[in-house]
């Protein structure tokens, strides 16, 4: 066998086994695999803990692309990099609640109805859900009758997910459309203040000048659009399985610092209600939080368990003493100084067994810093990338919305450090 068709059947058995052990995980909840033609969620894809799942699915998702670049002329792989447009679709989709209208008619509605309910031209919604139902989302049961699938479920207005899809797919691709000119704009290009941002570049064009936080603060569908995104984004990405995997059992006091509306810390007191919980957000986001706690986890207000206080984390101290300060997705918002003052002043607040927690995605690059190792991080089998390449598409794309929004990025363990280690020198 030569060496390319060695990695070939390299790959292939990638595929295999990855798929296999995906298949695995799905079967032990009791409930078998998910069907091709699901109408409705599986149990796992509800699950708090789903590492298993999602590492058996990174090495699928990056085996498989691999392998269908090399085997696909590369004129065909450059242009779907570019023919995407299903997230123009997808926030279609969403803005006129098609999978909302759909549920309703669980064995198909006519494109003439749909396009009537959600008052838009058939021919035009009818489009846009063949693009979508190549892919699984919406099917096409008869001809010109559309129902839901398991995948076309997301977009529902209800799904945090779909708040999250709903927020990329309607604002950041706005931004990433100005990418190149704010690269070669004069103020803009070599920055890495928070207001060079695409964002920024985009929205002054538009007369707009406030920040991106001000933004939200001041239009009340945004800021709920957002912060129910954050409960979708951490089901994408599958950050609730810290419930499981850190031993709270062990601690008594947590700060949530930039707690949003609670998504860590709700499902968090309702686990381990032995917990004392501080929130700390800004102001108008701890009355929605103060709403959403109401509404989900009422007993841990009653008993006194939790306390929301609003807290301007770049420029206040947090509560002082507690045992763990807990930020999830907080450092990844922010540029170089503004993170390091966000850790200077939880040092601050620190007692001698208190711990910092950051939660956030970690990049590794193919090729790490001479000497660094892995970093104790998973490495994929070759002949893939070390960092799993397409295996780790999502960690890499919410990178770039961090630099398109906030000028901010996710980060390497050792960018992590450096900044940790600056934060911790107080003057
Ligand atoms: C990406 S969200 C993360 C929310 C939450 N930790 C989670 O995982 O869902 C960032 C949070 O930081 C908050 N935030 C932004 N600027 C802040 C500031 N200056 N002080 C305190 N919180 C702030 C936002 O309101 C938002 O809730």
């Amino acid at each position: 066998m030569t060496e390319p068709e060695a990695k070939l059947e390299a790959l292939l058995d990638i595929i295999n086994s990855s798929a296999r052990q995906a298949i695995v995980e799905y079967k032990k909840t009791g409930h078998g695999v998910p069907g091709a033609d699901a109408t409705t969620f599986h149990p796992l894809d509800m699950a708090t803990d789903t590492i298993a799942l999602r590492k058996a699915i990174r090495l699928l998702e990056g085996a498989y692309h691999q392998l269908s670049a090399i085997l696909a002329p590369p004129q065909h792989t450059v242009m779907n990099f570019v023919f995407n447009y299903n997230w123009a679709c997808t926030n279609v989709a969403l803005r006129a609640r098609i999978a909302d209208v759909l549920e309703q008619h669980p064995e198909g509605l006519s494109v003439d109805r749909l396009a009537d309910a959600v008052d838009l031209d058939k021919s035009n919604v009818a489009r846009i859900l063949r693009v979508l139902s190549l892919m699984g989302c919406f099917k096409e049961v008869k001809r010109d009758v559309f129902a839901n699938t398991r995948l076309s479920l997301i977009l529902k207005s209800t799904n945090n997910t779909g708040c999250y899809a709903h927020f990329h797919s309607r604002h950041i691709a706005k931004y990433a459309g100005v990418l190149y000119e704010t690269m070669i704009d004069q103020d803009f290009s070599r920055s890495h203040e928070l207001d060079k941002a695409p964002r920024v570049f985009a929205c002054r064009k538009e007369g707009l000048s406030d920040s991106y936080w001000e933004t939200i603060k001041n239009d009340d569908e945004r800021r709920d659009i957002f912060h129910r995104g954050l409960l979708g984004h951490g089901e994408m990405m599958g950050t609730s399985a810290v419930l499981h995997r850190y031993p709270w059992d062990n601690v008594s006091s947590v700060v949530d610092v930039g707690s949003g509306i609670g998504a860590f810390s709700i499902p968090l007191a309702t686990m381990f209600p032995h917990l004392k919980i501080t929130n700390h957000d800004l102001p108008e986001v701890i009355v929605q939080a103060q709403n959403a706690w109401e509404k989900n986890a009422p007993e841990a207000l009653l008993d006194g368990r939790v306390e929301l206080v609003p807290n301007n984390f770049l420029e206040d101290i947090p509560v002082f003493g507690k045992d763990v300060y807990y930020l999830r997705h907080i450092i990844h918002d922010w540029p170089d100084a503004e993170a390091t003052a966000i850790l200077r002043n939880i040092r601050k607040a620190m007692g001698p067994n208190s711990v910092v927690l950051i939660h956030d995605s970690v990049l590794f690059h193919a090729f790490q810093e001479p000497g660094v190792g892995t970093n104790g991080l998973s490495v994929a089998p070759e002949p893939m990338l070390p960092n799993f390449g397409a295996g780790s598409h999502r960690v890499y794309q919410i990178d770039l919305t961090m630099w398109f929004l906030l000028n901010s990025k996710e980060r390497t363990l050792d960018e992590m450090k450096i900044i940790a280690q600056v934060s911790s020198n107080i003057s």
